[in-house]
């Protein structure tokens, strides 16, 4: 579900190679639309569903809580319910904005959550539904996610920086840009993972570690140090920028408001995810390079 989203195009190439795949968009499987959910569901019959489908729009969200709401859990639930009563794995992604963003450490699954914006509280009882109604689910929190599709901080800096010689960029918040194909190369390894207990004739609920799990990619930055990467990173592939990372001001969150309140520490701790699958994650400046690679084609 999402096929148009950032990871929902990547998982679109990642899980090619699993199995039958049958990749939805909003028109066929609205999830604010239970009726489309339904006969979706009814008409595929997935052994897994991964939805990858989201209302992402943070800032919108404050004024259409119901709609986020409606989306991001009401939506979900129904999909875990489904999931549940046919015997599916549900496979669905979250956020660190489920935390405050207070911690001096990198979060870790069992912290305590305290969404701070209407999407974020939205995404919290999106997750809270997801274990409520499944025995069978990955609930994967991720954060700064970015591809070459779709809305994301490296395209939104590569357009300033085509039309501004100096930005501005937050300095006092912290987390790991994730590429979306980094997520989706883990799903699938995830995926692999539990199917391979599946044809050991293994039971499931046994041996297969379901819960929730932190996916980002290694290491931590500032708005600001990734908007240096991304101009550097763009200049070596011969993008013709106005700005480059010396004319990038760091700037305190105070002196750029918004809408919604984003955690200052949205840094999350991927050790169980690594431990208990055994897959490995990139640093992210590697998903940084890609990224801008795939748009500087
Ligand atoms: N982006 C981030 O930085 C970030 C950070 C942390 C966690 N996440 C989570 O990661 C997941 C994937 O995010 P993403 O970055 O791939 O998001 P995205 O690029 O915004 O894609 C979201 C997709 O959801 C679809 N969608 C929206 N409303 C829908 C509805 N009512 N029914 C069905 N589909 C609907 C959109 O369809 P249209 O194409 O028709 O609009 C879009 O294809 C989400 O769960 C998100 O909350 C994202």
């Amino acid at each position: 579900m999402g096929k148009n989203g950032q990871v929902g195009q990547a998982l679109q190439q990642s899980l090619a190679a699993l199995g039958h795949i049958v990749a939805v968009d909003r028109q066929r499987c609205d999830l604010g639309d239970p009726q489309t959910v339904l006969a979706t569901l009814d008409a595929e019959q997935p052994d897994i569903i991964v939805n990858a489908a989201a209302y992402t729009d943070v800032d919108r969200a404050e004024t259409e809580p119901e709609l986020a709401m409606k989306i991001n859990a009401h939506g979900p639930r129904l999909l875990a319910k489904e999931a549940e009563a046919s015997g599916a794995m549900l496979i669905h992604y979250s956020t660190d904005y489920v935390f405050k963003g207070d911690k001096d450490a990198p979060y870790v699954e069992t912290d305590s959550t305290a969404p701070q914006s209407s999407y974020g509280r939205s995404k919290l009882a999106g997750e809270e539904a997801v274990a409520q109604e499944s025995s069978r689910y990955l609930l994967l929190r991720t954060s700064w996610v970015h591809s070459g599709i779709g809305k994301n901080f490296v395209k939104t800096i590569l357009r300033l920086a085509q039309n501004q010689a100096a930005l501005k960029v937050v300095a006092d918040q912290i987390g790991a840009p994730t590429s979306a194909a980094m997520i989706a190369h883990v799903t699938a390894d995830l995926i692999s993972f539990c199917q391979k207990y599946a044809m050991a004739g293994l039971l499931p609920n046994q041996k297969i570690p379901y819960g929730c799990y932190h996916l980002t990619a290694l290491g931590q930055t500032s708005w600001h140090a990734y908007a240096c990467l991304i101009l550097d990173l763009a200049r070596q592939a011969g993008m013709v920028l106005k700005a480059s990372p010396e004319t990038v001001t760091p700037i305190p969150t105070a002196a750029y408001p918004l809408p919604a309140a984003r955690p200052a520490n949205s840094r999350l701790d991927t050790t169980k995810l690594r431990h208990a699958f055994g897959v490995s994650l990139d640093q992210w400046q590697d998903g940084v390079q890609q990224t801008i690679a795939q748009l500087a084609r």
